[in-house]
Protein backbone atom coordinates (compact mmCIF):
# COMPACT_ATOMS: atom_id res chain seq x y z
CA UNK A 1 0.00 0.00 0.00
CA UNK A 2 1.50 3.53 -1.22
CA UNK A 3 2.51 5.81 1.61
CA UNK A 4 -0.17 7.95 2.54
CA UNK A 5 0.79 11.83 3.98
CA UNK A 6 4.54 11.38 3.34
CA UNK A 7 6.24 14.74 4.14
CA UNK A 8 7.18 16.23 0.64
CA UNK A 9 10.76 17.91 1.27
CA UNK A 10 13.07 19.27 -0.84
CA UNK A 11 16.46 20.53 -0.74
CA UNK A 12 17.10 24.21 -2.87
CA UNK A 13 21.15 23.75 -2.88
CA UNK A 14 23.26 26.48 -4.40
CA UNK A 15 26.37 28.83 -3.57
CA UNK A 16 23.73 31.79 -3.26
CA UNK A 17 26.05 34.23 -3.37
CA UNK A 18 24.09 36.11 -2.73
CA UNK A 19 20.60 35.21 -3.00
CA UNK A 20 18.85 36.92 -6.04
CA UNK A 21 15.33 37.66 -6.62
CA UNK A 22 15.62 35.09 -9.46
CA UNK A 23 16.33 32.04 -6.45
CA UNK A 24 13.62 34.06 -4.58
CA UNK A 25 10.94 33.80 -7.49
CA UNK A 26 11.37 29.77 -7.85
CA UNK A 27 11.48 29.23 -3.42
CA UNK A 28 8.16 30.75 -4.26
CA UNK A 29 6.43 29.22 -6.77
CA UNK A 30 7.78 26.07 -5.27
CA UNK A 31 5.48 26.31 -1.78
CA UNK A 32 2.74 24.54 -3.24
CA UNK A 33 4.97 21.59 -4.14
CA UNK A 34 6.11 20.54 -0.81
CA UNK A 35 5.50 20.81 2.64
CA UNK A 36 9.38 21.98 3.78
CA UNK A 37 12.35 23.50 1.80
CA UNK A 38 15.65 23.65 3.03
CA UNK A 39 17.75 25.85 1.07
CA UNK A 40 21.38 24.30 1.35
CA UNK A 41 24.40 27.37 0.92
CA UNK A 42 27.48 25.01 -0.28
CA UNK A 43 30.45 25.18 1.47
CA UNK A 44 32.98 25.01 -1.19
CA UNK A 45 36.64 26.09 -0.31
CA UNK A 46 37.64 26.10 -3.47
CA UNK A 47 35.62 29.19 -4.38
CA UNK A 48 36.59 32.83 -2.88
CA UNK A 49 32.54 34.13 -2.17
CA UNK A 50 31.55 37.61 -1.80
CA UNK A 51 30.23 36.09 1.37
CA UNK A 52 30.69 33.75 4.23
CA UNK A 53 28.43 30.70 4.06
CA UNK A 54 27.45 31.93 7.91
CA UNK A 55 26.81 35.64 6.35
CA UNK A 56 24.56 34.45 2.80
CA UNK A 57 22.67 31.46 5.54
CA UNK A 58 21.69 34.63 7.66
CA UNK A 59 20.62 36.43 4.75
CA UNK A 60 18.69 34.04 3.07
CA UNK A 61 17.08 33.53 6.58
CA UNK A 62 16.34 37.25 6.97
CA UNK A 63 15.12 37.54 3.59
CA UNK A 64 12.83 33.99 3.71
CA UNK A 65 10.68 35.74 6.72
CA UNK A 66 8.98 38.37 4.90
CA UNK A 67 7.69 35.02 2.69
CA UNK A 68 4.51 33.65 3.63
CA UNK A 69 4.39 29.99 3.35
CA UNK A 70 1.69 28.82 5.71
CA UNK A 71 1.68 25.37 4.41
CA UNK A 72 5.54 24.78 3.53
CA UNK A 73 8.18 25.42 6.16
CA UNK A 74 10.91 27.10 4.81
CA UNK A 75 14.46 26.58 6.36
CA UNK A 76 17.88 27.07 5.92
CA UNK A 77 20.99 25.27 6.04
CA UNK A 78 25.05 24.77 4.90
CA UNK A 79 26.61 21.70 3.76
CA UNK A 80 29.69 20.30 2.79
CA UNK A 81 30.26 17.39 0.06
CA UNK A 82 27.95 16.20 -1.78
CA UNK A 83 23.89 17.55 -2.48
CA UNK A 84 22.89 14.00 -2.27
CA UNK A 85 24.77 12.90 0.57
CA UNK A 86 23.16 16.02 2.60
CA UNK A 87 19.68 15.51 1.13
CA UNK A 88 19.86 11.97 2.35
CA UNK A 89 20.57 13.46 5.64
CA UNK A 90 17.83 15.45 6.09
CA UNK A 91 15.71 12.73 4.54
CA UNK A 92 14.47 14.78 1.87
CA UNK A 93 13.21 12.96 -1.34
CA UNK A 94 13.51 15.75 -4.38
CA UNK A 95 16.45 18.53 -5.08
CA UNK A 96 14.70 22.08 -6.41
CA UNK A 97 16.73 23.31 -9.35
CA UNK A 98 15.77 26.43 -11.30
CA UNK A 99 16.21 26.52 -14.78
CA UNK A 100 16.93 29.63 -16.71
CA UNK A 101 17.86 29.66 -20.22
CA UNK A 102 19.03 26.81 -22.69
CA UNK A 103 22.59 27.38 -21.30
CA UNK A 104 21.79 26.10 -18.03
CA UNK A 105 20.57 22.68 -19.72
CA UNK A 106 23.35 20.51 -20.18
CA UNK A 107 24.74 21.30 -16.30
CA UNK A 108 21.45 21.06 -14.80
CA UNK A 109 20.96 17.72 -16.88
CA UNK A 110 24.66 16.55 -15.84
CA UNK A 111 24.02 17.21 -12.18
CA UNK A 112 20.77 15.81 -12.29
CA UNK A 113 22.02 12.30 -13.82
CA UNK A 114 24.76 12.46 -11.76
CA UNK A 115 23.00 12.95 -8.47
CA UNK A 116 20.10 10.22 -10.16
CA UNK A 117 23.04 7.96 -9.76
CA UNK A 118 23.73 8.40 -6.52
CA UNK A 119 20.86 8.31 -4.84
CA UNK A 120 18.21 6.79 -7.26
CA UNK A 121 15.40 7.70 -5.02
CA UNK A 122 15.36 11.58 -4.70
CA UNK A 123 13.68 13.24 -8.02
CA UNK A 124 15.28 16.48 -9.23
CA UNK A 125 13.22 19.18 -10.00
CA UNK A 126 13.20 21.83 -12.38
CA UNK A 127 11.09 25.17 -12.48
CA UNK A 128 11.64 27.33 -14.89
CA UNK A 129 12.77 30.63 -14.04
CA UNK A 130 10.63 33.28 -14.18
CA UNK A 131 11.00 36.11 -17.62
CA UNK A 132 11.61 38.48 -16.04
CA UNK A 133 14.73 36.91 -13.75
CA UNK A 134 15.98 34.64 -16.47
CA UNK A 135 19.40 36.49 -17.24
CA UNK A 136 19.98 37.11 -13.64
CA UNK A 137 22.81 35.01 -11.98
CA UNK A 138 24.60 36.26 -8.62
CA UNK A 139 28.01 36.02 -10.42
CA UNK A 140 26.27 38.89 -12.80
CA UNK A 141 24.64 40.81 -10.21
CA UNK A 142 28.39 40.87 -8.15
CA UNK A 143 30.17 41.81 -11.59
CA UNK A 144 27.19 44.66 -12.28
CA UNK A 145 27.35 45.64 -8.75
CA UNK A 146 30.95 45.94 -8.33
CA UNK A 147 31.28 48.18 -11.77
CA UNK A 148 29.09 50.94 -10.34
CA UNK A 149 25.89 49.07 -12.39
CA UNK A 150 22.22 49.30 -10.91
CA UNK A 151 21.15 46.00 -9.49
CA UNK A 152 17.59 47.54 -8.58
CA UNK A 153 14.88 44.56 -8.98
CA UNK A 154 17.45 41.99 -8.94
CA UNK A 155 18.24 41.13 -5.47
CA UNK A 156 16.02 42.09 -2.47
CA UNK A 157 17.21 45.28 -0.97
CA UNK A 158 18.22 43.83 2.31
CA UNK A 159 20.94 42.06 -0.18
CA UNK A 160 21.90 45.26 -1.70
CA UNK A 161 22.56 46.90 1.01
CA UNK A 162 24.99 44.13 2.57
CA UNK A 163 26.67 44.08 -1.02
CA UNK A 164 27.48 48.02 -0.50
CA UNK A 165 28.35 46.80 3.23
CA UNK A 166 31.09 44.41 2.06
CA UNK A 167 32.59 47.24 -1.34
CA UNK A 168 33.01 49.29 1.72
CA UNK A 169 34.73 46.69 3.68
CA UNK A 170 38.47 47.08 3.16
CA UNK A 171 38.99 43.45 3.60
CA UNK A 172 36.80 42.61 0.68
CA UNK A 173 39.42 43.20 -2.15
CA UNK A 174 39.08 40.47 -4.78
CA UNK A 175 36.09 42.32 -6.05
CA UNK A 176 37.55 45.79 -5.87
CA UNK A 177 40.14 45.53 -8.63
O1 LIG B 1 24.34 27.89 -7.25
P1 LIG B 1 25.20 26.91 -7.97
O2 LIG B 1 26.65 27.27 -7.80
O3 LIG B 1 24.80 26.74 -9.41
O4 LIG B 1 24.96 25.49 -7.26
C1 LIG B 1 25.66 24.34 -7.67
C2 LIG B 1 25.49 23.20 -6.67
C3 LIG B 1 25.83 23.63 -5.26
C4 LIG B 1 24.06 22.73 -6.70
C5 LIG B 1 26.41 22.05 -7.15
O5 LIG B 1 27.68 22.55 -7.37
C6 LIG B 1 26.49 20.91 -6.14
O6 LIG B 1 25.55 20.17 -5.95
N1 LIG B 1 27.66 20.81 -5.48
C7 LIG B 1 27.90 19.81 -4.46
C8 LIG B 1 28.80 18.72 -4.97
C9 LIG B 1 28.01 17.63 -5.63
O7 LIG B 1 27.03 17.14 -5.11
N2 LIG B 1 28.44 17.24 -6.83
C10 LIG B 1 27.80 16.17 -7.58
C11 LIG B 1 26.64 16.69 -8.40
S1 LIG B 1 27.16 16.79 -10.05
Amino acid sequence: MPEINKLKRAVFPGSFDPITNGHLDIIKRSLPLFDEIIVAVLNNPEKQPMFSVEERCSMIKAVLSNIESENCRLLVDSFSGLTVDFARKVKANAILRGIRAISDYEYELTMALMNRKLAPEIETVFLMAAVEYSYVSSRLVKQVFTLGGCIKGLVPELIESKMKEKLSNASFDSLKT
